[in-house]
């Protein structure tokens, strides 16, 4: 395997400044009238979810759910199957991943939390939509091309080319007209929009047109200077424990200067420490630099442990008393998944009238 780069920047996506204005805006109209609003968000089930997600995303999904906006959240099965092999874990992962979600303060009484594979109608919506996108278009994906680039697999999948087609049946079954992304996900949404437009032309106007609402996530590195992801083991996770957490921070990268300083560009791994306490204590991380100073490494490793440990003590309680009844989350997916079929029953209903399916 070639070795990874340190730190990575993200693939360039057209249209990135215009949809940040546009999030501003939309932000605004949430604030003022959030019934007016339907989000879907999701997830692959691939481990346990870490700080990256829950700084970069999680945490505003909570958000925008207890500002009173409709929120489905989608346990994307079907989607780790593009590049790999899960069969062994999938059960395992998916537990893994609703119990974050629900430590993290999705709450199933208001929000409805599912997985594809148990919402038969979702799935078949993927047959109309393949019809209306052409091949040029599926191959064009930057963010598709650049997974291809990073995939361990030797041959690429049909499902790694239509994923995002499927990802529109994701969007589009519920009706969702907002959809909360990080950069690499507004290529999938575009086509989402394109496959709405298309179908509503040329059959009947069933689907909104979905916008995605921005998150900014901050710069968090793994503990290793790359890119933080479960799969390279230098990420924390949520659930980790406070020794865990401890154990990694303290093999985290660092560099040879004692003062210790805020600055992302030239000590990218400094400052990743250093935003992590910031983001975990709600302070500006040049405050956080200044107090640790020349306590060097040693000093900035425990001030970040203690603020993690501190910040996810209450999501991690949390968590542990609801992984003590598995029963819990069974009946959190059973209720999700019955009423995603529901609205899956209904939209695929008019999808298939408005194409002449039916009677
Ligand atoms: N592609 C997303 C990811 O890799 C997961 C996902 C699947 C998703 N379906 C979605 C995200 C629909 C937003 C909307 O993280």
């Amino acid at each position: 395997m070639p070795a990874e780069p340190l730190s990575e920047t993200p693939v360039p996506v057209p249209g990135a400044d215009a949809a940040r204005a546009r999030s501003v805006e939309l932000e605004r109209e949430i604030a003022r009238d959030p019934g007016a609003f339907r989000i879907l968000t999701g997830d692959r089930p691939t481990g346990r979810l870490h700080l990256g997600h829950w700084f970069g995303t999680l945490r505003g999904r909570v958000r925008l759910q207890d500002a009173g906006v409709e929120t489905f959240v989608l346990v994307a099965d079907y989607q780790v199957l593009t590049d790999r092999d899960v069969a062994d874990h999938l059960d395992a992962y998916v537990r893994d991943l609703v119990l974050d979600y629900l430590a993290a303060g999705i709450d199933p009484a208001r929000s409805t939390v599912f997985r594809h594979s148990a919402v038969p109608a979702l799935n078949q919506l993927m047959l109309p939509f393949l019809s209306l996108v052409s091949v040029a278009e599926l191959r064009r994906n930057p963010t598709v091309k650049d997974e291809i680039a990073h995939s361990r697999q030797s041959a690429v999948s049909g499902l790694m080319f239509t994923y995002p087609v499927h990802q529109a049946a994701d969007i589009l079954f519920c009706g969702a007209n907002l959809v909360p992304v990080g950069q690499d996900q507004l290529p999938h949404l575009e086509l989402t929009r394109t496959i709405a437009r298309r179908f509503n032309d040329r059959y009947a106007p069933v689907f909104p047109e979905p916008e995605a609402l921005l998150s900014e996530a901050p710069l968090l590195l793994g503990t290793d200077g790359g890119k933080m992801s479960k799969s390279r083991g230098n990420a924390i996770a949520l659930s980790a424990t406070a020794d865990e957490t401890a154990r990694i921070l303290k093999g985290a990268r660092t560099d040879a200067d004692r003062h210790i300083t805020y600055d992302p560009e030239h000590r990218p791994e400094v400052s990743s420490l250093v935003l992590l306490a910031a983001l975990c204590q709600d302070r500006d991380p040049r405050a956080v630099a200044e107090e640790i100073g020349d306590g060097g490494a040693a000093l900035l490793k425990k001030t970040v442990t203690e603020a993690v440990n501190e910040h996810l003590a209450p999501l991690r309680a949390r968590r542990a008393e609801l992984a003590a009844d598995p029963g819990h989350v069974d009946q959190v997916l059973r209720d999700g998944n019955a009423h995603a079929n529901e609205v899956a029953d209904a939209t695929l209903t008019r999808v298939s009238t408005a194409m002449g399916m039916r009677a």
